[in-house]
């Protein structure tokens, strides 16, 4: 899998890479099953999944006076496990119902979780559905994968600015865009459940032609610190979506205000050699004003609607222009876009840099088209 690497150097940092890691974990088959959660603002969908990771219901239990209503609250939501002191698992509200961006253009189901998650390096048939690969064109008629994108709606997939002035340099067209992808050395792809010892086979990857591709209208080349490196693909026809395509969701206002930093995010990709499965990591988003300080010595100047991050991992996994995702109260939302880092990758004297999706929510909402 190429990737636009190794192209410039600003100094010891080479920019243009996709970035990320590695973890070692059991993986273990389980879904998380659908409730209705109830809220301070009303019933919504949700799912029976550990208090812990429900972000929502812990905001509340770590209020410092938990009020007779926040009791009730939890109570009521208690689900799967029970005990009579603190819940252990809750039925917590969605993503869809709580943090993603709802806009008639945009799917109600997105970010969906169909397995446990796991701090493993492997990943899962079906486990980032929302994974995308860009297809180019050589004038040669040769086609090559060489960025990542994510799926936002049947009809949109975001992929960085620099993936496409990039292509535009080296007479390359951004011809497709293939989704349901995970194994790209077969198809259909097929995993094997240890536990249940049922083969599990996705359809065909989903290889769909471009009509439009609009890079941010502020976005330069040639400005090393790639400020605003995002661009919206528009699919010539819209994607078939099922549990092995499925969009990400984009985070709603309340969420563009969250602090970030020190969150664990994951990204996936198939940039690890030893693999031709997408591989994922984690990533900690680490201290903007670090980021900053760090490669303003390089003269690169990082802005507020970008996130720098820590791979936490031996080895890069996401693709350029591919996600940073955020798992909050049991969905994924889209946090960034590989953007640049260190070569080789993962360094950990330099953070690998994203394009904060949330900054750009408004421009992508006015783009969106039916
Ligand atoms: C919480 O407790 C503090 C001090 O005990 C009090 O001043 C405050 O009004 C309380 N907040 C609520 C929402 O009850
Ligand atoms: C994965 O790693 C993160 C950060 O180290 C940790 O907070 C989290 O609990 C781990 N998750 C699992 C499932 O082990
Ligand atoms: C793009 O960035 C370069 C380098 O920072 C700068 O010289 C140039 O003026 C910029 N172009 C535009 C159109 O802003």
């Amino acid at each position: 899998m190429g990737s636009f690497s190794g192209r410039r150097t600003a100094a010891a940092v080479v920019l243009f890479l996709a970035v990320i890691s590695s973890f070692s974990l059991r993986l273990t088959a389980q879904g998380t099953d659908n409730c209705i959660s109830k809220t301070q603002n009303g019933r919504t969908t949700g799912n029976c999944i550990s208090i812990k990771e429900c972000e929502y219901f812990m905001k509340i239990l770590s209020s410092v006076n938990l009020t007779q209503n926040d009791r009730i609250l939890l109570r009521d939501n208690q689900c799967g496990v029970r005990s009579r002191d603190v819940p252990v698992q809750v039925c917590c509200p969605s993503t869809v119902g709580l943090g993603a961006l709802a806009l008639p253009l945009l799917p109600k189901n997105c970010g969906s979780v169909r397995w446990q998650r796991t701090n493993d390096t492997e990943t899962r048939i079906k486990e980032f559905p929302w994974l995308a690969l860009i297809e180019y064109t050589k004038a040669s008629k040769e086609k090559i994968h060489a960025c990542g994108g994510v799926l936002i709606s049947n009809r949109y997939v975001l992929t960085a600015a620099h993936c496409v002035a990039n292509a535009e340099a080296d007479n390359l067209q951004i011809s497709a865009v293939r989704l349901g992808e995970w194994d790209t050395s077969t198809n259909p792809d097929c995993q094997f459940d240890e536990q249940t010892k049922i083969v599990n086979c996705a359809p065909v990857y989903q290889d769909i032609g471009v009509e439009q591709v609009i890079s941010h209208p502020l976005y330069n080349k040639t400005d090393l610190s790639q400020v605003n490196d995002i661009a919206l693909i528009r699919l010539a026809q819209p994607a078939i979506l099922n549990e092995f395509v499925e969009p990400i969701c984009l985070p709603n206002k309340q969420l563009r205000a969250d602090e970030l930093e020190g969150l664990v995010t994951e990204v996936g990709g198939w940039q690890a050699r030893s693999s031709s499965r997408m591989k994922k990591s984690t990533v900690t988003i680490t201290s903007i004003e670090d980021c900053q300080e760090k490669y303003a010595r390089q003269n690169l100047h990082i802005q507020a609607s970008q996130l720098c991050g820590a791979a936490n991992a031996n080895e890069c996994h996401g693709n350029a222009g591919g996600p940073l995702m955020l798992f909050k109260n049991g969905g994924y939302l889209l946090g960034g876009l590989v953007s640049f880092g260190p070569v080789p990758c993962p360094n950990p004297d330099w953070p690998d840099v994203y394009t904060r999706v949330t900054s750009y929510v408004d421009w992508i909402e006015g783009q969106l088209k039916a």
